[in-house]
């Protein structure tokens, strides 16, 4: 169950230009957040940033009651949790929304994140401690591409690119996932990042006829259901509804949801 929190920052680590890492100590959320799931942070008081911001929980330290989120400076309401300093408060309401599925005995996972998108996938990354896991992070330019040792760490195999290819494969990740799967079978790829990649990497497990799950960082509004700034089309064709990211998602089977072009 969410609740509304208020809690600690123990740190704030500025990662790279504009990227920044803050560790939150709560015991609530240490013990019931699972991989997938976001925390919605007041960003500050008074009516400027008024509505709360959703922020994956990247990494969760149970001994120490910690979890870390990171994000990227976007507008007002990350500007503001970004000048949060050790010691100060912050009102979350976490841990929320659905989140991977890692009930199956999966024994080979592929997990592959663009930009802020990679995130979450490290918490998950950090659970599946009994699969063979391959991770493909697809960057804008080196500047980005955070977290390389912990995400080193957490997988078997990693896979970088940019697009100016000033880390790692120049080009998009998807090009190396599809080279890749011309030797393995994933049993499950797990992504989250922009749209675009997105599709591509369901179209890729797809015709590879591999279980995807997508995690969707929809713009939102309430963040509890009651408006319908998340809203994405889920279904099929003929038969389709709004669903809520916030409520019903972030994570979604790919076969649920239908992307439009
Ligand atoms: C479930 C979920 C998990 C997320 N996890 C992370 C995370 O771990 N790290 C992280 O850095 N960000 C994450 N985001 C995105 C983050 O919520 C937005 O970047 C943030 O709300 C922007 O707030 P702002 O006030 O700084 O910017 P605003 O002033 O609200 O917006 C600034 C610009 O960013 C764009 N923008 C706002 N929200 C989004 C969004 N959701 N996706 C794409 N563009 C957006 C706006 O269109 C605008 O151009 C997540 C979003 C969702 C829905
Ligand atoms: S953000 Fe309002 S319904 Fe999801």
């Amino acid at each position: 169950m969410s609740k509304v929190l208020k809690e600690k920052v123990e740190r704030v680590e500025k990662l790279a230009e504009s990227i920044y890492k803050m560790t939150i100590k709560s015991e609530y959320i240490t013990q019931k957040a699972v991989p997938g799931q976001f925390v919605n942070v007041k960003c500050s008081e008074g009516i400027n940033a008024l509505l709360r911001r959703p922020i994956s929980i990247c990494n969760v330290d149970v001994k120490n009651e910690t979890l870390d989120i990171v994000f990227q400076i976007k507008g007002i309401g990350t500007e503001y949790l970004s000048q949060k300093r050790i010691g100060s408060q912050v009102d979350l309401i976490a841990p929320l929304g659905k989140p991977f599925d890692t009930s199956d005995n999966y024994k080979n996972i592929a997990v592959v994140g663009g930009g802020i998108g990679v995130f979450p996938l490290l918490y998950l990354l950090n659970k599946m401690n009994t699969a063979k896991k391959s991770t493909f992070l697809g960057f804008r330019n080196s500047n980005y591409a955070v977290l390389q040792d912990e995400f080193k760490e957490a997988s078997d195999k990693l896979f970088i690119s940019t697009d100016d290819g000033s880390e790692g494969y120049k080009g998009l990740i998807t090009d190396i996932l599809e080279k890749e799967l011309e030797s393995i079978k994933y049993d499950i790829i797990y992504t989250c990042g922009p749209t675009p990649m997105i599709k591509k990497v369901v179209d890729i497990a797809k015709k590879n006829n591999i279980k995807c799950q997508v995690s969707l960082e929809q713009r939102m509004g309430c963040g509890i259901g009651a408006c319908l700034v998340c809203a994405c089309k889920t279904g099929n064709n003929e038969n389709w509804k709004y669903s809520h990211v916030c409520k019903d998602g972030p994570v979604f089977w790919s076969s649920e949801v239908i992307f439009d072009d």
